[in-house]
C-alpha cells in the first residue's frame, strides 16, 4: 500500500487522453497532472530542449512526492525517456512502445503510418520498433505541425487533417498510429477522413494498464476501497487550462494551479 499520488505531464491537455485511462483503470489512485502551456507546442522544439523541458518536470513532480511518473507525451517520451528512468528515483511510463506493437500486431497489409509531431517524426523511435518487431513492414511517417495548436484553441481541424492524411493514403495504410497524445481528442475527424477499413492505433489503454502492472508489482497499490481524487498544474492559465480540460476530459476538473516555469526549472533532475 502507498498513498502517493501518480504523476503524469504533457505540453497541454493531450495527455488528459492517458490520464482519463488511468482514472477508469486505477479509481483508487490519486493524480497529479501537469500541463506546460507556457512552452507548448513541444513538438516543433529541438530535441534537447524537449528533454531539458521533460527533466525539469520529471524532477518537479517527484518533490510533489509523487511514486510513479507517466510521460503522457509522444514528443517528450521520444525525446527523454531512458534518461528519465535512468536519474529518477521513481518508475517512469512513457506512451510510445505499446502503439508500436499494437500497430504491428493490427496490420494486415504490412503498411503502417505515422502521424506525429516534427519531433517525434524526427526522433524516430517509432520506425525503429516496428523495424525491430517487422522488418517487412513499409513505415511512412508524416509530421503535423498544425494540429496540436488547432486542438488546443479548439479551432476546425478537418482541412489540416485531410493534407497530412493524404500521403499515407497514397502508401495504402491500413493502420494508422496516434503518435501524439492531443490525437485521440480528435479521433472522429480522424476516423471520417482516413474511412472504416484504416485502424487508427493510440496507446491510453495499454499505459494504463502498464502504470496498474506496475504498481501492483511493486505493492504499491492505493487501498481497493478508496475513492482517488486528482489535481491540476499548468505553467499557463489555470482557468484557460480548466475550460479546455472540461471540454476534453468531460470530467470537473476541481483544483486547478499555476506552477512557475522557474520552479519547474530549479527542479531539473
Ligand atoms: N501531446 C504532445 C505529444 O504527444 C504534444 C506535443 C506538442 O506540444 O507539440 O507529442
Amino acid at each position: 500500500m502507498d498513498a502517493r499520488p501518480i504523476g503524469v505531464f504533457d505540453s497541454g491537455v493531450g495527455g488528459l487522453t492517458v490520464l482519463h485511462e488511468c482514472l477508469v483503470t486505477m479509481p483508487n489512485e490519486d493524480f497529479v497532472y501537469l500541463g506546460d502551456h507556457a512552452r507548448l507546442p513541444y513538438g516543433p522544439r529541438p530535441v534537447a530542449e524537449i528533454r531539458r523541458f521533460a527533466h525539469e518536470i520529471g524532477g518537479y513532480l517527484e518533490t510533489c512526492g509523487v511514486k510513479l511518473i507517466v510521460v503522457a507525451c509522444n514528443s517528450a517520451t521520444s525525446a527523454a525517456l531512458p534518461g528519465l528512468q535512468e536519474v529518477l528515483q521513481v518508475p517512469v511510463v512513457g506512451v510510445i512502445t505499446p502503439e508500436a506493437a499494437a500497430a504491428v500486431r493490427t496490420t494486415r497489409n504490412r503498411r503502417i503510418g505515422l502521424l506525429a509531431t516534427e519531433a517525434t517524426v524526427a526522433a524516430g523511435r517509432y520506425a525503429q520498433l516496428v523495424r525491430t518487431l517487422d522488418a517487412s513492414v513499409r513505415f511512412t511517417a508524416v509530421a503535423c505541425p498544425r494540429l496540436v495548436p488547432l486542438i488546443e484553441a479548439g479551432e476546425q481541424t478537418v482541412d489540416a487533417v485531410v493534407e497530412y492524411a493524404e500521403p499515407l493514403k497514397q502508401a495504402g495504410c491500413d493502420t494508422v498510429i496516434l503518435g501524439c497524445t492531443h490525437y485521440p481528442l480528435i479521433r472522429p475527424v480522424l476516423q471520417r477522413v482516413f474511412g472504416r477499413d484504416v485502424t487508427l492505433v493510440f496507446s491510453a489503454e495499454e499505459t494504463a494498464r502498464e502504470v496498474a502492472d506496475t504498481l501492483a508489482r511493486k505493492g504499491w497499490e492505493n487501498e481497493r476501497t478508496r475513492i482517488g481524487e486528482y489535481r491540476f498544474l499548468t505553467t499557463g492559465d489555470p482557468e484557460t487550462f480548466r475550460s479546455r480540460g472540461e471540454r476534453f476530459l468531460q470530467l470537473p476538473l476541481g483544483e486547478v494551479r499555476r506552477v512557475a516555469v522557474g520552479d519547474l526549472e530549479r527542479a531539473a533532475a
